[in-house]
């Protein structure tokens, strides 16, 4: 369903005409008549609250303007480039965690930064499923690595992984073949007790959207990656987890146990804990392949 918003409301005698609300608003509700701004098309308002925040007087009233204070003109925004640079290269996929758990409070902070996050037509559809405990970790690990016993049992027999690519592209098929030595390998590490899927981790994080939605796998993929920013600033370090979200996509038990209705899809998980090891050194990535037009 739709999520729908009361429009915003203009205050008539505090409205000074400078046009700016309309001029920011992206869903056309409003329009300058004469020298005051009014609503004109209000059924189409997303709630993304620009025209109440942009507003130099306070002559919109919106329920979702916040009470506190953007920075005013001229002030910075809360970083600076060369803060925010670092603070995205010093983040790194965290694989040891200490035996320690996540406390709800920080939990919460962590999603605040995804709720944050932009959406497609200010749809706000993220949803959260955070698994904080070892044993709901460890059945959920069990029905993961059960799916891939499956999948890779399937790879190995010509019949299956001509079934598999039909289902799911060739190009997948030969990844997977590919894989096959580091998946024996994996084995060892399982029958040995280590946990090369969640790597111990106290918090599994998954988020889903409807699938009708085209811009659910980008409002999901920003939503976690604000969760993981936010988790680094208080010390808590995240794994995304490619493994798990194509389970739960495509193992329906997975999906209906992690509670995943069936109208959506999984676009994102990760795991959390307070990291075991400090990194010393920051990484190079490739140059980036940009087009330059
Ligand atoms: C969509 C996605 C899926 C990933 N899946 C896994 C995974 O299943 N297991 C894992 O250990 N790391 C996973 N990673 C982490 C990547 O391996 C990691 O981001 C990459 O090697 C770069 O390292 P960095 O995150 O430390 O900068 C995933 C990352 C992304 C973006």
């Amino acid at each position: 369903m739709k999520r729908t918003y009361p429009p915003p409301e203009i205050v008539t005698e505090m409205c000074t005409g400078c046009g700016l609300c309309a001029e920011v608003c992206p869903s056309f509700v409003l329009d300058m008549v004469g020298t005051k701004a009014l609503v004109v098309r209000g059924e189409w308002c997303i709630g993304c609250g620009h025209c109440g925040a942009v507003c130099p007087v306070e002559a919109v009233v919106h329920e979702t303007i916040a009470d506190e204070r953007a920075p005013r003109p001229g002030r910075r925004p809360a970083t600076t480039a060369d803060t925010l640079l670092m603070l995205l290269r010093e983040r790194r996929s965290v694989r040891l965690y200490r035996n320690e758990p996540i406390s709800d409070e920080i939990l919460e902070q962590i999603i605040e930064a995804g709720r944050y996050a932009p959406t497609g037509s200010n749809s706000q559809n993220v949803h959260y499923v955070i698994l904080r405990s070892s044993s709901e970790i460890a059945s959920l690990r069990n029905m993961t690595m059960a799916f891939y016993e499956k999948v890779f049992s399937r790879v190995r027999k010509p019949i299956g992984a001509l079934l598999l690519s039909l289902l799911a592209g060739r190009r997948i098929v030969e990844y997977l073949r590919e894989l096959l030595p580091k998946v024996e390998y994996v084995k060892g590490l399982i029958e040995e007790g280590k946990d090369p899927l969640f790597y111990n981790a106290p918090v599994v994080m998954v988020v889903h959207a409807e699938s009708w939605d085209t811009c659910s796998a980008f409002n999901c993929a920003v939503a976690i990656y604000n969760c993981s920013l936010m988790a680094h600033t208080m010390g808590v370090g995240c794994c995304f987890n490619g493994y798990l979200m194509s389970a739960a996509n495509n193992d329906r038990k997975i999906k209906q146990w992690l509670g995943i209705p069936r109208d959506h899809r999984c676009f994102g998980a990760m795991t959390l804990g307070y990291q075991e090891v400090e990194f010393q050194r920051l990484v190079e990535r490739t140059p980036a392949k940009v087009s330059w037009r």
